[in-house]
C-alpha cells in the first residue's frame, strides 16, 4: 500500500558503514530532492564534532540532538540520511514514518566491518571498542532497522544499484 506521504521524503536507515550518506547523495542526484545528512545537521548546529559532542555531554546528549534535528525537518522532497543510532527511541519511528518511506540498507557485519575500521569519527565504533562489542550493538538493532517499511540488500552493490533499486521500488508501489 502507497501512503500520500510515501514518496514525499526517503529516509535513509542502517547501521555504521552501510551507505546511507553516499545512497542518500546519489539518491538525491536522481529523484531531484535534497540530501539532509542528519549528523551534519547536528555538527553544523552544535559547532562541534559528533565525537566532542559524545565526550563533553555523553551519548543521551547526542540522542537528544539527533532527536530534535530530526523533529526539525519540515517540508517534501527530502532524502534524510540518517545515523545508525536513530532506530533506538520511538520517538523517532514515529517522526521518521510520517516524513515518509523508511528505507533500510541492510549490509552484513563483513561489509560493514571493512567501512567502519579505522574510521575515527564514530563514538561507538572506535579502536578501543573490541570488534564483539560492536558486533553486539549492530546484532541488538538488527531487529529495530527490520521495522523499516522497505529493506535493501546492500552487499556487493554499488551506490548507483542501491539508489535506482529504492527509487523504482518506490515509484512502483506508488505508480508515479
Ligand atoms: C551512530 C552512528 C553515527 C553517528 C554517531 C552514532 C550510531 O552515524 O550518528 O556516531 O549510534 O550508530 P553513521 O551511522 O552515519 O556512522
Amino acid at each position: 500500500m502507497c501512503k500520500i506521504s510515501d514518496t514525499a521524503n526517503i529516509v535513509l536507515i542502517g547501521f555504521m558503514g552501510a551507505g546511507k550518506s553516499s545512497v542518500g547523495s546519489e539518491l538525491a542526484h536522481i529523484t531531484g530532492k535534497r540530501l539532509v545528512d542528519l549528523d551534519e545537521l547536528i555538527v553544523r548546529r552544535q559547532v562541534r564534532t559528533i565525537a566532542e559532542i559524545f565526550a563533553e555531554e555523553g551519548e543521551t546528549a547526542f540522542r537528544d540532538y539527533e532527536t530534535a534535528a530530526l523533529e526539525s525537518l519540515t517540508g517534501a522532497d527530502l532524502v534524510v540520511a540518517t545515523g545508525g543510532g536513530i532506530v533506538g527511541r520511538p520517538e523517532n519511528w514515529t517522526l521518521m514514518r510520517r516524513m515518509g518511506t523508511v528505507v533500510y540498507l541492510r549490509a552484513d557485519w563483513l561489509t560493514l566491518r571493512t567501512r567502519i575500521t579505522g574510521c575515527t569519527k564514530r563514538p561507538l565504533a572506535t579502536a578501543d571498542r573490541s570488534e564483539e562489542e560492536i558486533v553486539a550493538l549492530f546484532e541488538r538493532r538488527l531487529p529495530l532497522y527490520e521495522q523499516a517499511d522497505l529493506v535493501f540488500d546492500t552487499d556487493g552493490k554499488t551506490i548507483f544499484e542501491t539508489a535506482g533499486e529504492i527509487w523504482r521500488e518506490i515509484k512502483d508501489r506508488c505508480r508515479v
